[in-house]
């Protein structure tokens, strides 16, 4: 089905008003391509250091890696050093993805104490360098993620959205936490409403997308042009076509664990591909109450074949 536009970012027209949210360690390939093809409207990479994007280390090498069916592709780059990013940004442009994001959110201290990931939203001017620098010397588009602020006492999401805009940034997603709160906590969908009034390029919202109705009534309450939805989605990238768990049968979840177990094994080899697919399994899984024994075996299979038997003995349990 080809949807209508929902909103453009710079020239890019995107088609659907739900987003798998960047997320390490999970929104790589396999993941990111699964939920694409289930409705996600775009396709943000997991986030990349601006120091390694240009020296890459296999794992990360393997972050930067993207089909073109995923298009349009964000590549999401973290860093403070405005030259350092620049470089880093006309790298992504080189691997042609279609979107560099600057990453405003990251809270993890070897990453915000530095100045970094949500450090940067403490840094106001260094904000407005990197846009200014970066919008200018790029051909593609230049976006952010940011959160609310550091705490309580520096909620500077306002001044924050309006540094991206005015330079050159062309598009904000904000994520309604601040550091302090990490990820706990009510998401503030009120921030949101008021980051769209105050900016006219779009913005996405991010926080608290639990169930394929917090979609609509996300958007409805913040008048935002799509959301993100970042651990809604582990178990559950049906939530891209408006699915919840509980409408999904177990037919539907034992194929879609192949398919991705499949695109693991492709992707990262047989196994590391194995090794990574674990922690998904476990969110697919999570529904059924497995008996703690059997779980553990599930999951400490070294061989793609004996996980696939024992999956099929829950299937025909299930069944
Ligand atoms: C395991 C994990 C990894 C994440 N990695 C990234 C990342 O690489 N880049 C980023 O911008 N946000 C990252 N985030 C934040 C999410 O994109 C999102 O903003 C956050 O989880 C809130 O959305 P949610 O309530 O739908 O999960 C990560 C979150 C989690 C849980």
């Amino acid at each position: 089905m080809i949807q209508a536009t929902t909103f453009h970012v710079g020239p890019i027209p995107i088609h659907g008003d739900a987003i798998l949210s960047p997320m390490d360690g999970f929104s790589d390939w396999p993941f990111r391509s699964l939920c694409r093809e289930l409705g996600s409207a775009m396709s943000y990479t997991e986030f990349v250091k601006a120091e390694e994007i240009l020296k890459p280390p296999k794992l990360i090498a393997d972050k930067l890696r993207y089909e073109d069916d995923e298009r349009p592709v964000v590549i999401q780059i973290y860093g403070d050093d405005p030259e350092v990013m620049l470089a880093a940004a006309l790298r992504a442009q080189e691997l042609e993805a279609d979107i560099v994001d600057i990453n405003m959110g990251c809270p993890s201290k070897t990453i915000a104490n530095r100045g970094a990931g949500v450090g940067l939203m403490r840094t106001p001017l260094k904000v407005a360098r990197i846009f200014k620098l970066l919008s200018a010397s790029l051909e593609i588009p230049l976006t952010g993620k940011i959160r609310l602020g550091w705490d309580d006492d520096c909620r500077n999401y306002p001044l924050i959205a309006r540094i991206v805009e005015e330079n050159g940034g062309a598009l904000i997603a904000l994520h309604g936490r601040t550091k302090e709160q990490g990820y706990r906590g009510k998401a503030n969908w009120e921030a949101i409403a008021e980051v769209k009034d105050a900016v006219s390029i779009p913005v996405i919202g991010n926080g608290d997308i639990k169930t394929a109705d917090d979609i609509g009534r996300m958007r409805e309450y913040t008048n935002c042009d799509a959301v993100m939805i970042g651990r809604a989605a582990i178990g559950n990238p049906w939530i891209f076509s408006r699915l919840d768990r509980e409408e999904v049968n177990f037919e539907q979840v034992r194929e879609m664990m192949l398919k991705h177990l499949e695109r693991n094994l492709a992707f990262y080899g047989n196994e590391i591909g194995l090794v990574l697919f674990r922690k998904h399994a476990v969110r697919y899984l999570t529904p059924y109450r497995l008996e703690r024994e059997f779980r553990k075996e599930l999951l400490t299979r070294q061989q793609p074949e004996e996980f696939v038997v024992l999956l099929d003995q829950i299937y025909n349990k299930n069944d």
